[in-house]
C-alpha cells in the first residue's frame, strides 16, 4: 500500500528532510517576533517557565500524535481524520477537526502575512542604512510612522502573500526542502551574533534575569492561557500542519526522535531571540511590554551601532522573511491540500482562491494598527482578536481533540505500531500525556480563564 500511495502522494527524501520541513514550519515569526513580545507583556521569567513546561508536557506528545495521524492517514487533515475514524470505527464527525484546522490556519496566515510584510519592509530600511546610529527614540519613531501608514503595509502584505502562494502552487517539497536546509542554520548564526552584541551591553544581566528569574506573582490565568497557546503556535500544532507534513513521512522513520529534535530547535531559537532582545530593551530604557513592535523597535538600534550593521541588519530581516515563509506555507497547505483532493480544481486555482481570501482578511489586521485602531471587541482590536481566537482558543481546542483522538479513539495497537517505541516507559509517558495530561491541562486552563475555578 505504502508504495503505490507514496507515488501519488509524494514522500520526503529522508528523515532529515522531514525534520527540516517541520522545523521550517515551527521556527518562524512565532519565535523571533511573538515570543519576545508576549514574554515582555506577561512579565518575563514565570511566563517563560510555563511556556517551557507546556512545550515538554503537552507540545511534544501532541506533535507525535499529529505526525502519527498524518502518516497513517496519508491525506490532507480533513480526509486523514475521516479515514482513521473509519479505521477505528469511530464517529465520522471527527473530520470536523480537520476543518477547524483549515480555518485556524487561514486566519493565522492573514495576520502572519502582515507581520512578515513588516519584516520585508525592514529589509529595505536596513539596506538603505536607515538605522545608522539611530537612537532608541528615532528607531521607535520610524516604527510608529510605518505602522500608521496602511498603504505601505498593504503593499508588503500583498507582496508576501503573492510570494507565499507562488511557492505553494509548486507543491510543498520542491524548493522548500533546499531553501530551509541552508537558511535555518544561517538564521541561527545571526541570532548568536546578536546575542554576542547583547552580552556587551551593560544590561545583559538585567535582560537575562528578566527572562529567567521567575516572579510568579506576575502570572495571571490569562498569561497561562497565552503561554499554553503559544506552545501550540510555535510548534505549529493543533491545526493539521504537522499532520500534512507527517503524511509525507516514510514508514521507517522514528516519530519520537523527530518530534524531540523539532521542538528542541524551535525552543532554542525562541530563547536566543529573547536573550538578544531584552538586554537591548533595558540598555535603552525601553519598556518590555510595548507589544507587537518590540523586535522592530529594539534590534535596529543594535544594527545601527555595530560594525557591519547594514549587512547584518539586512541579512537578519531577509532571514526572518524566509523563516516566515517556511511557516506560512504550512499554514495554508492543509486548506490547499483539501481543496485539491475534494474539489478537483487545479492547484493553481485553489491557491488563487484561498490566497485572495486570506489576503482580504489580512487587511483587517493592517487597519487595526491605524484607521481601525479604536474598533475593539472585548477590549481587543482586530489583530489581537484574531490572534486570541486562533492561538489561544482554536489551536488548544484542536490540540485537545487530536490528543483525545490519538489516545482514546485510535487502537493502541495502531499507535504502538506507528510510534514504534520499543521502550515501554516512553510509550507509557506518551499515552498518559495524550489521554490525560494534555486534555485535562487544556481544559483546566480554559475553565480557569472562563472564571469557573
Ligand atoms: N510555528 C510558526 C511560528 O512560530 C507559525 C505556524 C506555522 C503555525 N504553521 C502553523 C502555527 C500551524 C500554528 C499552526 O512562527
Amino acid at each position: 500500500m505504502a508504495d503505490t500511495e507514496s507515488k501519488i502522494h509524494g514522500e520526503w527524501s529522508s528523515r532529515f528532510a522531514f525534520i527540516l520541513a517541520a522545523t521550517g514550519s515551527a521556527v518562524g515569526l512565532g519565535n523571533i517576533w511573538k515570543f519576545p513580545y508576549i514574554t515582555g507583556e506577561n512579565g518575563g521569567g514565570a511566563f517563560v517557565i510555563v511556556y517551557l513546561l507546556c512545550v515538554v508536557v503537552i507540545g511534544i506528545p501532541i506533535m507525535m500524535a499529529e505526525t502519527m495521524i498524518g502518516r497513517r492517514g496519508r491525506q490532507s487533515p480533513v480526509n486523514a481524520m475521516k479515514t482513521l475514524a473509519k479505521e477505528a470505527s469511530a464517529d465520522s464527525r471527527w473530520q470536523y477537526l480537520g476543518w477547524l484546522g483549515v480555518i485556524a490556519g487561514m486566519i493565522i496566515l492573514s495576520y502572519y502575512s502582515v507581520i512578515a510584510g513588516w519584516a520585508l519592509a525592514y529589509v529595505l530600511k536596513a539596506i538603505s542604512g536607515t538605522f545608522m546610529d539611530g537612537s532608541a527614540q528615532q528607531i521607535g519613531g520610524l516604527f510608529d510612522s510605518f505602522v500608521k501608514d496602511p498603504g505601505s503595509q498593504v503593499f508588503w502584505h500583498t507582496t508576501f502573500m503573492i510570494l507565499t502562494m507562488l511557492v505553494v502552487v509548486r507543491g510543498v517539497q520542491d524548493g522548500l526542502e533546499k531553501a530551509v536546509r541552508f537558511l535555518m542554520p544561517s538564521l541561527f548564526v545571526l541570532l548568536i551574533l546578536l546575542v554576542g552584541y547583547a552580552m556587551n551591553t551593560d544590561a545583559y544581566d538585567q535582560g537575562l534575569s528578566f527572562m529567567f528569574n521567575p516572579d510568579f506573582s506576575k502570572i495571571t490565568g490569562n498569561s497561562v492561557l497565552t503561554a499554553m497557546g503559544h506552545a501550540f503556535f510555535t510548534l505549529s500544532l493543533g491545526m493539521g500542519a504537522i499532520m500534512v507534513y507527517g503524511s509525507y513521512l516514510p514508514k521507517n522513520v522514528s516519530i519520537t526522535k523527530t518530534a524531540f529534535m523539532v521542538a528542541g530547535a524551535d525552543t532554542v531559537v525562541a530563547l536566543l531571540a529573547g536573550i538578544a532582545i531584552f538586554p537591548l530593551v533595558f540598555a535603552n530604557g525601553l519598556e518590555p511590554s510595548t507589544g507587537p513592535g518590540l523586535i522592530f523597535q529594539t534590534l535596529p538600534i543594535a544594527f545601527g551601532q555595530m560594525t557591519g550593521g547594514v549587512i547584518f541588519g539586512t541579512l537578519f530581516f531577509v532571514l526572518l522573511v524566509f523563516a516566515a515563509f517556511s511557516s506560512s506555507i504550512s499554514l495554508i497547505e492543509p486548506a490547499v491540500a483539501w481543496m485539491v483532493e475534494n474539489k478537483g480544481y487545479s492547484r493553481l486555482k485553489c491557491c488563487v482562491f484561498l490566497g485572495s481570501l486570506v489576503w482580504l482578511v489580512g487587511l483587517g489586521t493592517v487597519l487595526s494598527f491605524n484607521e481601525w485602531a479604536d474598533i475593539t471587541i472585548l477590549g481587543k482590536n482586530i489583530f489581537e482578536l484574531l490572534d486570541f481566537l486562533t492561538a489561544n482558543l482554536m489551536l488548544p481546542i484542536g490540540g485537545l481533540l487530536i490528543a483525545v483522538f490519538a489516545g482514546w479513539v485510535m487502537k493502541r495497537q495502531h499507535s504502538q505500531d506507528e510510534l514504534q517505541l520499543n521502550n515501554k516507559g516512553l510509550y507509557y509517558c506518551w499515552i498518559v500525556s495524550v489521554r490525560y495530561v494534555s486534555p485535562i491541562a487544556v481544559f483546566l486552563v480554559f475553565m480557569h480563564v472562563i472564571g469557573i475555578l
